[in-house]
């Protein structure tokens, strides 16, 4: 007996691959990625990260040869990393004009231009000898204010140094109306910011703290970093970043927050970008590496998610093998 209505077939649409190209809701192309980059001051030869199969910490001439690849595969972004000889307890090597980002920076400027946009993560974990993200009190809090003075001066430093977007991702309160007023009363009112708006206090970024060098010497990040389990909270402080005027907004990490992520993506009309950190990374090259997945599938798989999930903008030490396989 035939049915009274035609029975619908969605497999009608997926039956060639130029058929489901074709019909593809959700693009993946080289300008939407961003590659996080480590460069550490003194090296000699760039040092492989063991819990980061594939990733570096560079040289100044390694970070040179690996930014022009990202570029010639047509990256978007790369976001640069730095790990000083020296850390103190205030994060000096953050702000010093020879600083290694600073260093690193104009070097990539002179060699790139702006074929691509070169950002700067802006906290100070990475320079300070204790592994916090601001200062630290004597009982052993971060100070919110004092913080953010020092945030100010790594925004300076880093603009005229050659940065093109400041990215604060020390989840201190009022850090973007800090470092806007310190960006425009030095003459950088161009420079947009792309605030770590929704990070979380995540077991996630544990490969990241070996390639940064930046683990926590006493406690953790859950006194200024977002409890997991909220996700309301996260739109609460992507409004106030918005207020104090950042330009484009992030959710950290994206994975295991791609509802964070659509909610983001619902509510602004900004760009927001989403940060596939260490963890997932680590992740996917373990399970590859054991033959339990496939790599290329997987890794595709992740990134195609976070876009659907709303991204525009994706953060993914994969940045520039991804892009070499979107464009093929
Ligand atoms: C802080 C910062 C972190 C990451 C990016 N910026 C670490 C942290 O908050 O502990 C993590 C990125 C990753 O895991 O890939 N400067």
């Amino acid at each position: 007996m035939s049915a009274q209505f035609p029975v619908a077939r969605p497999r009608r649409l997926r039956r060639t691959p130029a058929l489901r190209r074709l019909v593809a809701e959700t693009r993946l192309s080289p300008a939407d990625l961003v590659l996080p980059m480590f460069v550490k001051e003194g090296l000699t030869e760039p040092a492989p990260i063991a819990s980061m199969p594939g990733v570096h910490q560079h040289t100044r001439d390694s970070l040179r040869k690996a930014a022009h690849e990202a570029v010639e595969a047509g990256v978007g972004g790369i976001i640069l990393f730095g790990v000083p000889a020296v850390k103190d307890e205030r994060g000096s090597a953050g702000d010093d004009p020879d600083g290694v980002v600073q260093v690193a920076l104009r070097d990539l400027a002179a060699d790139l231009g702006d074929a691509t946009v070169l950002m700067t993560d802006l906290c100070l974990d990475e320079f300070t000898d204790h592994g916090h993200c601001g200062i630290v009190t004597a009982d052993g809090e971060i100070d919110n204010d004092a913080t953010l003075e020092r945030y100010a001066s790594i925004a300076v430093a880093q603009a005229e140094a050659g940065s093109r977007v400041v990215a604060p991702s020390g989840m201190m309160d009022g850090q973007v109306a800090a470092i806007r007023e310190a960006l425009d009363g030095a003459g950088h009112e161009e420079l947009p910011i792309l605030a770590y708006s929704a990070k979380y206090a995540s077991a996630y970024y544990g490969p990241f703290r070996d390639a940064a060098e930046c683990a926590p010497q006493f406690g953790d990040r859950s006194t200024h970093q977002q409890d997991p389990a909220n996700a309301d909270e996260s739109l609460r402080e992507v409004f106030l970043d918005l207020d104090e005027g950042a330009d484009m907004v992030m959710v950290k990490p994206a994975g295991a927050y791609l509802d964070v992520v659509r909610r983001v993506r619902d509510a602004v009309d900004v760009p927001v970008a989403a940060y596939q950190v260490s963890g997932e990374y680590a992740m996917i090259e373990a399970a590859a590496e054991k033959g339990w997945i496939d790599r290329e599938r997987t890794i595709d798989e992740s990134l195609i998610s976070i876009r659907r999930a709303g991204a525009d903008i994706v953060l993914t030490y994969w940045a520039t093998e991804a892009a070499h396989r979107c464009v093929s």
